[in-house]
C-alpha cells in the first residue's frame, strides 16, 4: 500500500475517527486511499486551485460489524444545490424503481397508503405511485434534483432527514405506510438517529425498505470504487441487523440485487410487528460468519487486493499509452473518482470521459482534471479503448455500443479484475 499521506481536511469535515459511530468502541483501520477529492465536485478549470480535499480511509468495527469512513466531509458540502447524480439518468435504474414500485405496492402498500421515500432525487422512484391513488412525499436535500421531482408534481421537502422532520410529517400527513430509502442510509453518518427517526415514522405495521451497496460484494469483487465520501459505510446484514435492534426495529428480509454493482435490499420492520423473518436473513448471516466478513484479517486482504487491482490497472493504461493507443472514459460517476484519484490516472492516460449528465459536461473530474465531454463527442472520436467506469450497467452500455466495438474499439474493465476485452 502506498504510504499513507496526511489529512488534507477540508473546511468543516469531521475529525478523523478512531471510533465506532454506532458503538464508540475503536475503529481498526482497513484501507487508505490517500488524498481525495469529493468524488461529485466536477469543476472549472477556474475552480481548480480552491478545490478541496479530504483523506479518504476506512475503518472496520469489529464489535458492530461496520464498515465505515474514518472521516467523512459535511453533508452540505456534498448534497446542496448543484448535486449533478439525477436517478433517472439510466434507462435500467428507471426500470428497477417501476419493478420495486410494482412489489411495494402488491406487498405493502394499500389503497390511501402513504409512503415515504428518502433521498428523493429527481422522483424517478415516487412517479411510479399514482398521487390519486396513494400520499406520497419525497425528502430530499439537493435542492437542484428536488426541483426536478417539484416541477413533475411529486411533493418533495427539500432537507435532510432527522427525528425534528420526521415528528413534523407525521404531525401534519401521519404516519408512514412504506419508508422507502435507496442507497441513502450509507451516506448518513447518524445511523442511529436516522433509524430512530424512521422508528418514530412508520405506522406500527409499516415496513421500511432500503436499497445499499452490499460490503459482501464489494469485497467479493474488490469493487473499491463504491468507497467514496458520500458512502459512510458499507453494510453487512449483521451490522445492520445490530443497527436495528438498538432501535426498537428488526429486519425481516434481505435479498441482494443487481443495482450499484452488487446491493443489498432489506426491509425492517418495528420490533413487535407480526411480520415473519424471512429464512434469507439467517442464511445471510451464516454465510456472512463463514466468508470471513466479521474477521479483520478479510479487510487486510481487501486492502491488498486493491492494490494489486490499482497496480494492474495502471500498468494497462501505462502500456496502452506507450503503444499509442488513444484511451477515453466511459462515465464519469462518482465510484470513478476513487479510482482515478487513487490509481493516479492522469489526462495522459485517460484523455477525455464521455458522460450523459449536462451538469458535468464541459467541466473536469475531480482531483485528477480529466476533461468530461458529451456523449456525442465519444460517439463522433471512437478511443482505441474505453475505460468503463459504469461497470454496474454493463448490459445496457454493451448492447448500447456494439458499433464501438465492431469499429475495432476495445472494453476496459477493472471490476471484478482488470481486464482488456
Ligand atoms: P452510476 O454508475 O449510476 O453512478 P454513480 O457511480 O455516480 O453512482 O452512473 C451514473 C453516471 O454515468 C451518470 O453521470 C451518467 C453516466 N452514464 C453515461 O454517461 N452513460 C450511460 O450509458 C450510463 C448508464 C451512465
Amino acid at each position: 500500500m502506498r504510504t499513507p499521506q496526511p489529512s488534507h481536511s477540508i473546511l468543516g469535515a469531521e475529525p478523523r475517527r478512531s471510533s465506532c459511530r454506532l458503538c464508540g468502541k475503536g475503529l481498526r483501520l482497513a484501507v487508505d486511499f490517500g488524498r481525495m477529492p469529493l468524488a461529485n465536485a466536477f469543476l472549472t478549470r477556474e475552480q481548480f486551485a480552491s478545490e478541496v480535499f479530504f483523506n479518504l480511509s476506512a475503518g472496520f468495527c469489529e464489535p458492530c460489524s461496520l464498515f465505515q469512513l474514518l472521516e467523512q466531509p459535511k453533508p452540505e458540502q456534498m448534497f446542496h444545490g448543484g448535486y449533478p447524480f439525477f436517478t433517472g439518468s439510466s434507462e435500467g435504474m428507471r426500470r428497477h424503481f417501476s419493478e420495486l414500485a410494482s412489489r411495494i405496492r402488491k406487498d405493502f402498500l394499500p389503497d390511501g397508503g402513504f409512503i415515504t421515500d428518502l433521498g428523493s432525487n429527481d422522483g424517478t422512484f415516487l412517479k411510479n405511485f399514482p398521487q390519486e391513488q396513494y400520499k406520497r412525499l419525497g425528502i430530499e436535500p439537493s435542492a437542484n434534483v428536488a426541483s426536478a421531482a417539484q416541477a413533475q408534481g411529486i411533493e418533495t421537502e427539500i432537507s435532510f432527514f432527522d427525528i425534528k422532520i420526521s415528528k413534523r410529517i407525521r404531525q401534519q400527513k401521519g404516519g408512514a405506510d412504506v419508508f422507502a430509502g435507496t442507497n441513502v442510509l450509507c451516506h448518513i453518518p447518524d445511523l442511529a438517529g436516522t433509524l430512530h427517526a424512521v422508528a418514530h415514522l412508520l405506522n406500527p405495521e409499516g415496513v421500511a425498505i432500503f436499497e445499499d451497496p452490499y460490503l459482501g460484494e464489494v469485497l467479493a469483487k474488490t469493487s473499491y470504487d463504491q468507497i467514496y465520501d458520500e458512502h459512510v459505510y458499507l453494510f453487512s446484514v449483521t451490522a445492520l441487523v445490530r443497527a436495528c435492534e438498538s432501535q426498537g426495529l428488526r429486519l425481516f428480509d434481505a435479498e441482494l440485487i443487481w443495482t450499484h454493482g452488487g446491493s443489498l435490499r432489506y426491509s425492517i420492520c418495528k420490533k413487535d410487528s407480526k411480520r415473519m423473518e424471512s429464512p434469507r436473513v439467517r442464511q445471510f448471516l451464516d454465510s456472512e460468519k463463514k466468508s470471513g466478513m466479521l474477521d479483520f484479517s478479510r479487510y487486510e486482504q481487501f486492502r491488498e487486493q486493491c492494490e494489486h487491482s490499482r497496480d494492474l490497472l495502471i500498468e494497462t493504461l501505462t502500456a496502452l499509452k506507450a503503444q499509442r493507443k488513444r484511451v477515453a472514459g466511459y462515465a464519469a460517476t462518482s465510484k470513478s473518482t476513487t479510482v482515478l484519484n487513487y490509481c493516479g490516472i492522469t489526462p495522459d492516460l485517460v484523455t477525455f470521459i464521455s458522460d450523459t449528465t449536462p451538469e458535468k459536461q464541459g467541466k473536469f473530474t475531480p482531483g485528477t482534471h480529466i476533461p468530461v465531454l458529451p456523449y456525442e463527442h465519444f460517439k463522433s472520436n471512437y478511443p482505441t479503448h474505453a475505460l468503463l467506469f459504469a461497470w454496474n450497467h454493463t448490459e445496457e452500455i454493451y448492447a448500447k455500443e456494439e458499433a464501438f466495438v465492431q469499429s475495432g474499439g476495445r472494453w476496459i474493465t477493472y471490476v471484478p479484475k482488470v481486464k482488456v476485452s
